[in-house]
């Protein structure tokens, strides 16, 4: 049997992945979505790509979850991107509402699936995702890192003229506005970038990655940037399936690592079949681990938000909070 992805969300984070996980050619994709038609249209269209691209892989689009059954990984895309003005931690209700529900559903028909979630805020999104669907955190994994280090990569080779795969990058934290890139260790084609780029220049540099996301969304005035994150969570899925025990910058639920305990937040993943295989533990200056401090206590006033509310997101719902610790 081939293996099976499932992608909940036919926007354009979702339908973009489905077409470039349906493009590799190792799997099946089931994509779901609420509105009627919109996952069958797009799924017939991209099958029909198949003969010209030269894949197999059979799409298909539901708006049940019967056709999701025995995935064995699950993006979760669901939910409302941001508007104009808004920051990721605006949608925190709407979109726990809609991913708790969409997680009940999808793992009573795959349980051993594993999920990788892409919903904003990711961090928060991913923890809830976790207390819903009680899997071990190695098969709870949120997509943040790679996209934010690929933004920040962009941006280096940009200024030094350089390739995107001679520049290597780290990136810790929450998504977005807090996180932390280790320009101590950003190297390019093996130097440390801090030697070839001023370091004004460097901090502007990591300030544009963090506010990424926002640049693109007031670009586009409707929506939220697709490329890139798809992109990067087909490298995830890519490190899944094939066991490439690639490490991958994600979020994930840390116990202990990084004096961090029970909270998702960005750090060094090796990922491979299982899922998360290990968290990479990489020695951090006093400022590195005190910004990275400052980056987790942002995504737990977001877990706090939504444990005083679970009652409306989930009465089911356990405590979001329980054994939070940072440092
Ligand atoms: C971004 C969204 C996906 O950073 O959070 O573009």
């Amino acid at each position: 049997m081939r293996t099976k992805i499932t992608v909940v969300g036919a926007g354009n984070v979702g339908a973009t992945l489905a077409q470039r996980v349906a493009e590799r050619d190792y799997a099946d994709v089931v994509l779901v979505d609420i509105v009627e038609g919109l996952p069958q249209g797009k799924a017939l269209d991209m099958l029909e790509s198949g003969p010209i691209v030269g894949y197999d892989s059979r799409v298909t689009g539901t708006n049940g979850y019967e056709e999701t059954a025995g995935s064995r990984i699950v993006v979760i895309t669901s939910g409302i991107p941001r508007k104009p003005g808004m920051s990721r931690d605006d949608l925190v209700m709407t979109n726990a509402k809609i991913v708790s529900g969409v997680v009940r559903q999808v793992v009573a028909h795959s349980p051993d699936c594993i999920l990788i979630v892409v919903a904003n805020p990711v961090d928060g999104m991913t923890q809830l995702t976790m207390a819903v669907s009680r899997f071990p955190r190695a098969r709870v994994i949120g997509m943040a890192g790679v996209l934010d280090t690929a933004r920040y990569r962009t941006f280096i080779a940009q200024e030094l003229d350089a390739s995107v795969h001679d520049v290597q990058a780290y990136v810790l934290g929450g998504h977005g506005d807090t996180m932390v890139p280790l320009t101590r260790l950003t190297t390019v084609a093996g130097i440390p970038a801090a030697d070839l780029i001023p370091a004004e220049r460097l901090e502007s540099i990591v300030q544009r990655a963090r506010d990424g996301g926002a640049e693109i969304v007031n670009l586009l005035k409707t929506g939220s940037a697709f490329y890139a994150p798809s992109a990067a969570v087909a490298q995830m899925i890519d490190a899944i399936v094939l066991d490439t025990r690639q490490v991958l910058p994600c979020t994930v639920h840390l116990e202990g690592e990084y004096g961090i305990s029970g909270l998702f937040t960005g750090v060094p993943c090796r990922l491979g079949e299982g899922g998360l295989i290990e968290v990479v533990d990489v020695a951090l200056t006093d400022d590195e681990r005190a910004a990275l401090y400052r980056s987790a206590e942002a995504v737990h006033q977001v877990v706090e938000v939504m444990d005083a509310r679970r009652d409306e997101i989930d009465p089911s719902l356990g405590s979001l909070t329980q054994g939070i610790t940072i440092g």
